[in-house]
C-alpha cells in the first residue's frame, strides 16, 4: 500500500527532460523540496518511439538518493526485466497493460519481489482494462499524454477517465492509488486531484519552473489542493 499525504498530492518528479549530467544535483534539490518519489522513465524504442535510461542509471540513482524510486517501464514484454529493475533499486515498478500479454503475471512477479506494483494505461486504453487487476495494484498510472516524450500537452479527456477509475477503486474497496503522468502543471493539478488522482508526475513543470526546482515542488503540491 502507498500512503497518501494530508497536505496535497504525492509528487513524483520526472527527470526525463532534466540535464542528466547534473542528476546528483537534481536529486539533492528534489529531496530538499520535499518530493515524495523520483520518477524514472525507462523507454526501449519499441513500445514508445524514444530511448531513454536503463538499469545502470536506475542503480546509480538508487545509490545517490534517499527518495523512493518510482520506475515507469515503457518497454515491451516488461516481465523480462522485472528482476533486474528490482535489483537496481526500484521501490514502485510500473508496467504498461498494453506491453504484455500477461499483465496479471507481471504484477504478481513484482509483488513477489516485495516492492510496490504499478499498472500503466495509455490514453487510448479503456480504464476497464485495469479493473480485474486492481487487487494486484498498489498504483495505477493514467497516462495523460501519449508516452515517449516530456513536454506534451495534457489530454483533457483524462479527467473523465480518472473519475471512472476512482469510482471503481472506491466501490471495490481497494487501496490502489492513482498516478497521473504527462502535462501536469500548477494550472491543472487541482482538477486532476479533484478527479481522483493521488500522485502527480511532473517533469517540465518542475524542471523548467521560474521559481526553481526546489520551490516548484511545494508549489505544485499547494496547487493540487486548489490553493
Ligand atoms: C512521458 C513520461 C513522463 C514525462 C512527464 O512518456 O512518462 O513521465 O516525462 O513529463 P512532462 O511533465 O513534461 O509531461
Ligand atoms: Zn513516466
Amino acid at each position: 500500500m502507498i500512503e497518501r499525504r494530508s497536505d496535497g498530492a504525492l509528487i513524483s518528479p520526472s527527470v526525463l527532460n532534466s540535464d542528466l549530467t547534473r542528476l546528483a544535483d537534481s536529486l539533492a534539490m528534489l529531496e530538499q523540496g520535499g518530493a515524495d518519489f523520483v520518477h524514472l522513465d525507462v523507454m526501449d524504442g519499441m513500445f514508445v518511439p524514444n530511448i531513454s535510461i536503463g538499469i545502470p542509471v536506475v542503480e546509480s540513482v538508487n545509490a545517490t538518493t534517499t527518495l523512493p524510486l518510482d520506475v515507469h517501464l515503457m518497454i515491451d514484454a516488461p516481465e523480462r526485466y522485472i528482476d533486474a529493475f528490482v535489483d537496481a533499486g526500484a521501490d514502485i515498478l510500473t508496467v504498461h497493460v498494453e506491453a504484455t500479454r500477461h499483465p496479471h503475471r507481471a504484477l504478481q512477479m513484482i509483488a513477489e519481489r516485495g516492492i510496490k506494483t504499478g499498472l500503466a494505461l495509455n490514453p487510448g486504453t479503456p480504464v476497464s482494462h485495469a479493473i480485474e487487476l486492481l487487487p494486484l495494484c498498489d498504483l495505477v498510472l493514467i497516462m495523460s499524454v501519449n508516452p515517449g516524450f516530456g513536454g506534451q500537452t495534457f489530454i483533457p479527456e483524462t479527467l473523465a477517465r480518472l473519475r471512472r477509475l476512482r469510482e471503481a477503486i472506491d466501490e471495490g474497496g481497494f487501496k490502489t492509488v492513482i498516478e497521473v503522468d504527462g502535462g501536469v502543471s500548477n494550472a491543472n493539478a487541482a482538477e486532476i486531484v479533484a478527479g481522483g488522482a493521488d500522485v502527480l508526475v511532473a517533469g517540465t513543470a518542475l524542471f523548467r519552473s521560474d521559481e526553481g526546482l526546489t520551490a516548484a515542488i511545494g508549489s505544485l503540491r499547494a496547487a493540487s489542493l486548489g490553493s
